[in-house]
């Protein structure tokens, strides 16, 4: 195929996963380090390998994490540098670097290790049964991702962070906004991309600063009570910081998670006699449930900035410059996975990277793992039979991109 590295920031190519898989094929093979200067963008290098992406991780000190940290327009740089004095736009643990950012994961930590998280396991198994009766209801035929997926997911992390369930249509929709702000579908009509995440940005400080009085004045046992009168390192969070982590919290749970159950339900439905295997082999549902995140790496980016020059496989990088890891590309890589390009539900060690590695790795990825293995163990007590119902539509984003509408029609036990 006649593959640009610039190809890497159209987000046409995250809509046609085939395409996309052999871009970063390429990409590994032939440009494992590459340069991109896609229009309207500030320059980057591309890493896509694997055992490259963990060298990187390794040395935070090389590499920070902030304060370019995803593929942004420069345009949308500008407007949030403008707008909230700061490029990212969103001032979250994702982009603090060091001692700040230990502090602030500290916060939520412990209450996302495994220990904690197993005791949520009844509740989110009650809410993956309750999301999967909805296909009592769609009569043989639904959208699995619009009608089932998206929901469940936002569910748990509104539980968890305290939100009320009235309030979940809405941030749900902030979530795509937020994520889907190069799909012409989800921008606002009559704005710029620019200019729709500002109007997002306010959307969420609105609701939040809301929350957090609540919280102040009401604690409760919710993650948003520790966020509003928490004081990591002994200091009290400025408003950037306490805003930051209310979004990541709210945002980084669940298009992710769901992007991981509609995809991992498609390479099932894909892979003639692999749902009966999985009913009758519940044992396999963690290796599934962990290789449906490898799979569909819904995360395709983060980005880190070099402090100091570094060689990294025979490329100079200077000090200044800005490094996208690719995990999409990482998670395929087969230097490290035996068949990289097959779905395989009982894979063994999987060390993928679409949680990332060091010292940001994914600090809900129990909990992911959990809700994934929750919800494919009541699909496959309620449903019969399931299969496609016509094509799969992915969002075009080169951030968080994954299915958004997945037709199947089914039969219940
Ligand atoms: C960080 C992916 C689910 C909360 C990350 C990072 C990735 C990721 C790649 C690393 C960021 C970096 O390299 O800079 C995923 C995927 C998920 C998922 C693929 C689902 C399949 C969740 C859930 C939560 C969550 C359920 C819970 C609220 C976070 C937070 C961070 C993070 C707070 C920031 C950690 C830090 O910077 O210290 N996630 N995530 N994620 N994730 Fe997840």
């Amino acid at each position: 195929m006649d593959f640009q590295i610039n190809d890497i920031a159209n987000p046409k190519l995250y809509g046609d996963p085939a395409r996309l898989q052999s871009f970063y094929a390429w990409l590994r093979a032939e440009h494992p380090v590459a340069r991109a200067e896609p229009e309207g963008f500030r320059p980057f290098w591309v890493v896509s390998r694997h055992a490259a992406i963990r060298e990187i991780e390794r040395q935070p000190e090389i590499f920070n994490a902030g304060p370019r940290n995803t593929l942004m327009p420069i345009m949308v740089e500008q407007a949030n540098r403008q707008y909230f004095g700061f490029e990212a736009g969103v001032y979250s643990l994702v982009v603090i670097d060091g001692e700040r950012h230990q502090e602030l994961r500290g916060l939520t930590q412990n209450y996302f290790l495994p220990k904690n998280i197993r005791k949520l396991e009844a509740l989110i198994g009650d809410l993956a049964r309750q999301y999967v009766s909805r296909l009592d209801d769609l009569g043989g035929a639904c959208d699995f991702a619009a009608d089932l997926a998206f929901w469940y997911p936002l569910r748990v992390a509104m539980t968890i962070l305290g939100i009320d369930e009235t309030d979940e249509a809405r941030m749900l929709h902030l979530t795509h906004e937020l994520f889907g702000s190069s799909d012409p579908d989800i921008v606002r009509p009559g704005m710029t991309q620019a200019e729709h995440l500002v109007a997002v940005n306010q959307d969420y400080v609105a609701f939040f600063d809301e929350v957090t009085k609540d919280r102040q004045a009401n604690p409760r046992d919710d993650v948003a009570t520790l966020i509003a009168n928490g004081r990591p390192g002994d200091r009290d969070m400025t408003p950037a910081e306490r805003m930051g982590y209310y979004i990541i919290i709210a945002t980084a749970g669940h298009d992710t998670t769901a992007a991981s159950i509609a995809g991992g339900l498609k390479a099932l439905m894909d892979m003639p006699g692999e749902i009966e295997r999985l009913r009758a082999d519940r044992n396999l549902v963690k290796s599934f449930a962990n290789e449906a995140i490898r799979w569909t790496a819904p995360v395709k980016h983060f980005f880190r900035n070099v402090v100091e020059d570094y060689e990294l496989g025979g490329v100079m990088l200077r000090r200044g410059d800005h490094v996208m890891l690719s995990y999409g590309a990482a998670t395929r890589d087969e230097a490290a996975f035996e068949q990289a390009d097959m779905f395989r539900l009982d894979r063994g060690l999987n060390n993928h990277l679409a949680f990332g590695y060091g010292p940001h790795m994914c600090l809900g990825q129990f909990l992911a793992k959990l809700e994934i293995e929750a919800f494919f163990h009541a699909l496959l007590d309620k449903v019969e039979t399931i299969e496609p119902h016509g094509p799969a539509i992915y969002t075009e984003a080169a951030f968080v991109s994954g299915i958004k509408s997945l037709p199947v029609k089914y039969r219940l036990r």
